[in-house]
């Protein structure tokens, strides 16, 4: 099977935090992004943070007027029906299995064979995703990390199925995009999640046994082992809930005790205490 590997065009599904810094990254690159997500009001505002970010990108003397004027006019809002017509598509809706089955099921049946579906998904198998969308050999993880304009990583997420083609393709365009591509077998967490959550985990657990104040964990990370944020900022920063989300995927696939969520972890979560987003986790945000 021959797949398209000039990509000009490309489908961003989905453009909430993520998808809004994927297609920037993309049109900043020189590709056409059509912008798609359910929510209408979710492309505007991935429109309008765009925006910012480039003026922003500007006043730094990091890109051109140009260069910020071209990348605007690369992205346009759109509807799935017109996502046929791209080169590659890649997805970034919620980090949900059944969400993820019934839009593949509505795009799959008009996409050319030859366009390769990516997904941004964190913790989902890539070779249960591929399977689900009926064109596995097509189909590969492009994981791209928050946020993703100044993140140079791309975990390239290879399925069972996944085609060398596809594999080639996507490394060469994360390098083209700038970005550095890691290429890991699909296995619970990656590598990105299997080691980043059991830490967040057991900062948490040292926190819950009161060995040291939320602050005092986090600089001794940053001090002691030169990590640029602490493990408790980085959970908040990610949100409570994806953090207990993908620890629950690493118990229950790896099956080890190792791998339990940190009760403490879970009752957050259950409080509302969901970290930046909800102005609360291991620190205060309401009035920054
Ligand atoms: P988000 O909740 O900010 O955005 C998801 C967007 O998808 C929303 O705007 C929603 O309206 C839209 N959506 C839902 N169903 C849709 C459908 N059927 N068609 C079109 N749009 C639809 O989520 P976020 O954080 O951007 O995550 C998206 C994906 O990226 C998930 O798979 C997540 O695991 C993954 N991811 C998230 C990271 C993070 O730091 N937030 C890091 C790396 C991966």
């Amino acid at each position: 099977m021959s797949i398209r590997t000039d990509i000009k065009k490309v489908g961003v599904i989905g453009t909430g935090t993520m998808g809004s810094g994927i297609a920037q990254t993309f049109a900043q690159a020189g590709r056409q992004v059509l912008m798609v997500d359910t929510d209408a009001a979710a492309v505007e505002r991935a429109l309008a943070g765009i925006n910012k970010s480039l003026s922003k990108l500007v006043e730094k003397e990091k890109i051109t007027a140009d260069v910020a004027e071209a990348t605007r006019n690369n992205l346009k809002p759109a509807g799935l029906s017109d996502v046929s017509g791209v080169d590659l598509v890649v997805e970034a809706v919620f980090e949900d299995v059944n969400v993820k089955r019934e839009l593949y099921g509505q795009i799959t049946k008009s996409l050319p064979a030859d366009v390769v579906l990516a997904s941004n998904t964190s913790s989902i198998s890539i070779s249960q995703l591929g399977a689900i969308s009926g064109r596995p050999e097509q189909f590969i993880g492009m994981h791209f990390f928050n946020p993703v304009p100044m993140m140079k990583l791309v975990e390239v997420v290879i399925g069972l199925q996944t085609s060398q083609p596809v594999i080639d393709m996507t490394v060469k365009l994360s390098e083209e995009l700038g970005k550095t591509p890691l290429k890991v077998k699909d296995h619970p967490g990656f590598v990105s999640n299997r080691v980043l959550m059991p830490l967040i985990n057991e900062a948490v657990a040292c926190y819950a046994d009161g060995v040291a104040d939320a602050a005092t964990i986090d600089e001794v990370m940053k001090l002691g082992m030169a990590h640029t944020m602490g493990p408790l900022s980085t959970a908040d920063l990610i949100g409570l809930d994806v953090c207990l989300n993908i620890m629950e995927v690493l118990h229950r696939d790896l099956g080890e005790d190792r791998y339990r969520p940190t009760p403490l972890l879970r009752t957050m979560v259950h409080a509302g205490l969901l970290g930046r987003k909800s102005g609360k986790g291991f620190y205060d945000y309401s009035k920054k």
